[in-house]
């Protein structure tokens, strides 16, 4: 820890990308309660202190458990985009310019068996409101989810790939890995690329970093989720810098879900003197008790990375997003040392 006070207001005001969330981690307390009096569901707990503390987890398992908890109380399109909505504007007025939200298609169209277009239209609504209610910029990533296997990952690919909107960039995936090595899931990002998609992966997050080589040698990720085992193998440090792909990693959440011993412990310093190209985000945000400012204080506190890391960073977020060259140039412009500017 170090006693010099985090510069909120500088980090506050840099423009900045979020390039690692869920939408369906970014239900908080008072949200959970109100989806579950919508839907009849017996919430996990009476009130929002009692939510707060059941979003507390033993291993990444016991979270996977109650993270699709919160998944199946999202049914309806106005749920998601409600969702979309409230976390753009929070990540706003934390000087966020744009959100890349992973979305758990996967778990909602083969394991819920929602229609792909409630859970499509209805985030496609929340970012087109925020867009207009402050100027976010907001772009979606399907998540495939490995555990249900990779002929339910063609399935999801099929009905996301019947109903692309420009606002869907990229194909992701996340959760266990445990059947990417004897199943076939490199054909699924092939035919997202084929169709025109971007392709990241979380890898290297509880798994060695080997998931990390696997993910960009078979997947094809141009970026990785965490990938915070990276540092135990320095060829696989070596192949994300030759490379050049970025890691968009999340110290609240690993140490929240025990990747990681203590927040000291993390290694995004050691990924940042290597070198590394890093992002910030937060993963889960209200799950793990964290928002994206407190992903940078965290770094300034436990990792001891002072101002220019730190800005660098935030640039780096929007360098490797994927939003359009355009609107990229505007963000890296703007002069945050003036009050109030505008997106
Ligand atoms: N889905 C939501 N959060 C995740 C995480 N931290 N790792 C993998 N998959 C996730
Ligand atoms: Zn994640």
């Amino acid at each position: 820890m170090t006693d010099s006070p985090f510069p909120v207001e500088l980090i506050r005001s840099a423009p900045k990308a979020e390039l690692h969330v869920h939408l369906e981690g970014s239900v908080g307390a008072e949200t959970l309660l109100a989806l579950a009096a919508a839907h009849g569901v017996e919430p996990p707990a009476q009130t929002v202190e009692g939510i707060h503390n059941w979003y507390s987890f033993r291993d990444f398992p016991d979270f996977l458990e109650r993270y699709f908890f919160v998944c199946r109380l999202l049914k309806r399109k106005e749920d998601f985009q409600r969702i979309a909505y409230d976390y753009l504007r929070t990540a706003h007025r934390q000087g966020a310019v744009h959100v890349e939200f992973h979305i758990s298609s996967s778990y909602h169209t083969q394991e819920v068996g929602l229609d792909w277009s409630v859970v499509l239209e209805g985030a496609v609504a929340g970012c087109e409101q925020a867009e207009k209610a402050c100027g976010i910029s907001s772009l979606l990533i399907p998540d495939l989810s490995p555990h249900l296997g990779s002929a339910s990952a063609h399935a999801t690919l099929d009905v996301v790939l019947a109903q692309l909107h420009p606002r869907v960039v990229a194909l992701g995936m996340g959760g266990p890995s445990d059947r990417w090595w004897d199943e076939d899931f490199a054909s699924a990002f092939d035919r997202a690329r084929a169709a025109g998609l971007r392709t990241v992966c979380h890898a290297g997050e509880h798994g060695p970093a080997k998931e990390v080589r696997h993910a960009i040698e078979n997947f094809g990720a141009e970026r990785i989720q965490h990938g915070i085992a990276a540092m135990d193998d320095p060829a696989v440090v070596d192949l994300l810098l030759a490379r050049a792909i970025p890691c968009d990693v999340c110290p609240a959440s690993n140490f929240a879900l025990k990747a990681v011993d203590d927040l000291a412990s993390h290694p995004l310093p050691q990924m940042v003197e290597a070198g590394l190209t890093v992002t910030l985000g937060s993963d889960d945000p209200p799950l793990f008790h964290t928002d994206l400012l407190n992903e940078y204080r965290i770094a300034w506190e436990h990792g001891q990375l002072r101002e220019p890391v730190l800005l660098k960073m935030a640039e780096h977020s929007i360098t490797e997003s994927f939003a359009t060259p355009e609107a990229k140039k505007r963000w890296l412009a703007v002069d945050f040392t003036q009050p109030n500017w505008e997106i």
